[in-house]
């Protein structure tokens, strides 16, 4: 089999967030109830203002638009913009999606929320990390709020290597490994395994050095959104309902902060 090498965004984007995402048996339901957990926690009504950072293939951003929202969409890889606006399409709902980078955004007192799911935080270095927290400040209303699904860094999931049969072929995936100094969660290598194309498609470096994610403390980022001028900072342990108040054992760390 020919063995061929792609960057992050062809990698990363089509075979993880599209192929995987959807090979996750039960996905379409976990996101209504995230979904259902973000609506109650926020209590947002019909024709409320959301931005979804980060958005990937669309999933949150197509069922808050669902749930009557105003929705903005928000992803630096146009190929998942391509695919959430065809989704979108086909399920005849409105929303507005744009490519950009998350440090760059430029939203002004528009949202009554925001949101970041599947742990879409920590992938640059801390000022930068700082400043998406930053965009999302000033994209909110004066009384909007933010949420950060995020891991728990005190209860990392037992990663495996694992093997998944995808649309087209097979994912191969190692375990992450957490740098421990860095405070750091290493990209984990995958390989797909490309039947129809009859080849082997590996990451190149840069797929893989763009994988990091910095694990913040939940004490950590309450500093960091404080001194960004966010004024109450609350946490929950998971992202679906009944609310569970954040523990060391917590499956997530849900972060909520309002402006
Ligand atoms: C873990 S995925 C989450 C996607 C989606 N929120 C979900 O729950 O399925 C992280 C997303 O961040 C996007 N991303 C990475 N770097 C970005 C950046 N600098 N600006 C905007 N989006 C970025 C990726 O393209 C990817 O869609």
């Amino acid at each position: 089999m020919e063995k061929v090498e792609l960057g992050w965004d062809e990698f990363w984007a089509e075979i993880f967030r599209v192929r995987h995402r959807r090979a996750i048996q039960g996905i379409e339901q976990y996101d209504k109830l995230v979904v259902a957990f973000i609506i109650e926690v926020f209590t947002l009504k019909k024709g409320n203002e959301i931005l979804d950072i980060a958005c990937g293939a669309g999933d949150h951003s197509i069922e808050f638009a669902k749930r009557g929202l105003k929705v903005t969409a928000f992803d630096i890889a146009q190929s998942l913009i391509d695919v959430a606006k065809k989704r979108a399409k086909d399920e005849k709902v409105e929303v507005n999606f744009y490519t950009g980078d998350m440090r760059d955004m430029s939203f002004e007192s528009q949202f009554k929320a925001a949101v970041m799911l599947s742990h879409s935080f920590g992938f640059f270095n801390h000022e930068e990390n700082k400043r998406v927290l930053m965009g999302a400040f000033h994209a909110l209303k004066d009384d909007g709020c933010l949420l950060l699904d995020l891991m728990n860094p005190y209860n990392l999931p037992k990663f495996q290597k694992t093997w998944t049969q995808l649309e087209g072929g097979f994912l191969l995936n190692e375990p992450h490994v957490l740098d421990a100094h860095a405070g750091v969660l290493t990209g984990r290598p995958a390989m797909f395994f490309d039947m129809e194309e009859d080849r082997i498609v590996l990451m190149d470096q840069d797929a893989l050095s763009n994988n990091d994610i910095r694990m913040y403390t939940a004490l950590e980022i309450r500093e960091m959104l404080e001194e960004i001028g966010f004024s109450k900072v609350e946490f929950y342990g998971q992202h679906i309902l009944p609310r569970l108040p954040y523990a060391a054992n917590s499956e997530r760390m849900v972060v909520i902060a309002h402006r």
